[in-house]
């Protein structure tokens, strides 16, 4: 299967089974993206869902949580773990309103440059909120680029950078929305929808402990399927 024919086995797959989620709506806010990002990196989406919900009508914008001491920001976190990300998202806010006029910044470099905003929020906001084509490494997309593409059951523990350039490689050319135009399902794939995609095949399908083969668009083209599904030999690996 070539990559273009990958795209589009995936895009379809995606068109027809994603989720509705509220920060994958078109009309979600950069900020709203921002936010999920944030909880969504150690939080599944179940629990994420309703303290997404209530950050959001309290915090519309990030002047508004920055606008608010931290301690707030953390209350709000609730039982979400990991409160040191709220910690970061505040600090986020806050820079954003200094430095940005408010509006969260729209390129890569500059995500990055924020406080407590890392490679792969980076990527996943430049690419879920403004179209932009960067590769979105999380461990469900590793995980479905290891078994497709290298026959492998789990990812390393750690990208490699071979593996980054395999992933940059591999992004559709196109730039634009992760959301395909309604009604049109030939229409041509963009990286954004690739990513949410391939993350959306991994979080749902090519799960780590109990892959729906059965289910899934690549079972035919996958590596991994195609050497008889070896077990990963040795350690348990994240993801
Ligand atoms: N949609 C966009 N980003 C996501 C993520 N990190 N987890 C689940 N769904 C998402």
């Amino acid at each position: 299967m070539d990559s273009a024919e990958l795209h589009a086995t995936v895009a379809a797959w995606y068109r027809e089974n994603a989720r509705v989620l509220p920060w994958r709506e078109p009309t979600a806010s950069p900020w709203a993206v921002m936010v999920s990002e944030f909880m969504l990196q150690q939080t599944p989406v179940a629990r994420v869902l309703p303290v997404w919900e209530a950050w959001m009508a309290r915090w519309p914008t990030p002047a508004a949580l920055a606008a608010e001491p931290p301690g707030e920001a953390v209350r709000a976190w609730g039982r979400l773990g990991y409160p040191r990300r709220a910690l970061r998202l505040h600090a986020a806010a806050t820079a954003i309103r200094a430095d940005h006029g408010g509006r969260v910044p729209d390129d890569h470099a500059a995500l990055l440059a924020l406080p407590g905003v890392g490679a792969y929020t980076a990527a996943a906001v430049a690419s879920f909120a403004f179209g932009r084509r960067h590769a979105v490494l999380d461990t469900n997309v590793r995980r479905v680029l290891a078994r497709a593409l290298s026959g492998s059951q789990y990812p390393l523990n750690a990208a490699t950078a071979a593996e980054r350039a395999l992933a940059e490689q591999l992004l559709p050319h196109l730039e634009g929305p992760a959301n395909a135009p309604a009604g049109a399902p030939d229409a041509p794939v963009t990286a954004a929808e690739w990513a949410v995609a391939s993350m959306e095949l991994g979080a749902l399908v090519c799960t780590a402990r109990s892959p729906r083969c059965a289910d899934c668009p690549l079972a035919d083209a996958c590596a991994w399927t195609r050497a008889g599904r070896p077990a990963h030999d040795g350690p348990p690996r994240r993801g």
